[in-house]
């Protein structure tokens, strides 16, 4: 896809940070934005200021580990525009803290929306896509973690796996049929990420930031900067779109040892 121009765009997570980025990049071409997100306030915020921005634009309030919901967003979408052209199965949280503290509650948490909610999203677009005809293009949020394992961020790192296996299953699966998918892997993006907390169940709350995530990510890219590095990727039809290139030597590493360990099958004991 080349032109963004009056083309229909779903954005999950799109009220803040990363979505947010996209959601105002494709409004600067032209694009009409369907933003859902779990937070109704900040939703209807962000589609506002798409609109003092040009573009059209509704919010959804979505939460993406409810089935219902998402499909309940489609339909709002598809009413409202008449069509979707691009999927932005974005909507994601953070849990940090040493492996050994990890909660199975934590756990849930994170896997709940990060891999529940980006099934539901992404059966759905591809489905829809489909069923339309005209093409389109998904974009899955992974992330650099969905490569690289870090035992502070447990549930995120094993989420991210998990995203980076369905994007490649959903490129391989879709591309035959002329509807692209791109998964994106940012580095540090200075979002509201480290705040997913206040998302939890009451009970489940802890109440605080992550101090995992915070110093990773503060003073990183700012959300803005990101979506003309993803509307690029898209228009390159890339497998992956990276936003940072110094992890090359961290990803060589992991690589290497893969392939060392391939080399050695059969190796005397
Ligand atoms: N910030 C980074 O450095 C970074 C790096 C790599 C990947 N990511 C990924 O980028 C995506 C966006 O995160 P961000 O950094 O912009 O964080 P953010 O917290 O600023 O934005 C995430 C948005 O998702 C929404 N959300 C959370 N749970 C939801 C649910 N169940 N249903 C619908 N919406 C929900 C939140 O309300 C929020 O508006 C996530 O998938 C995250 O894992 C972020």
């Amino acid at each position: 896809m080349q032109d963004f121009k009056n083309k229909v765009a779903i954005v999950t997570g799109g009220a803040s940070g990363i979505g947010q980025g996209i959601a105002r990049a494709l409004a600067g071409e032209g694009a009409h934005l369907v933003i859902a997100d779990i937070d109704p306030d900040s939703a209807k915020a962000a589609a506002g200021d798409l609109g003092e921005r040009g573009a059209k634009s509704v919010a959804v309030a979505t939460d993406v580990r409810d089935p219902a919901a998402v499909d309940a967003l489609f339909d709002a979408a598809s009413a409202e525009f008449g069509a979707i052209d691009l999927v932005f199965n974005n909507a994601g949280v953070y849990l940090g803290g040493p492996m050994r503290d990890c909660t199975f509650d934590d756990w849930k948490f994170v896997l709940d929306v990060n891999v529940d909610g980006v099934f539901h999203v992404g059966q759905k677009a591809a489905a829809v896509l489909r069923e339309q005809g005209r093409g389109g293009y998904v974009v899955n949020t992974a992330s650099i973690g969905g490569f690289t394992a870090h035992n502070g961020g447990l549930a995120y790192a094993v989420s991210k796996f998990g995203v980076v296996a369905y994007s490649e299953a959903m490129r391989m699966d879709l591309e035959p049929e002329g509807i692209g998918v791109s998964t994106l892997c940012p580095g540090p993006i200075d979002t509201n990420l480290t705040a997913s907390d206040r998302l939890r169940d009451a009970g489940d709350r802890t109440g605080g930031v992550s101090e995992a995530l915070s110093p990773f990510i503060r003073g990183g890219m700012a959300p803005n900067d990101i979506g003309p590095i993803v509307l690029s990727g898209i228009r390159r039809e890339l497998p992956y779109i990276f936003t940072h290139d110094d992890m090359r030597e961290v990803f060589k590493a992991r690589f290497d040892s893969v392939l060392d360990c391939i080399d050695r099958i059969g190796e005397p004991a």
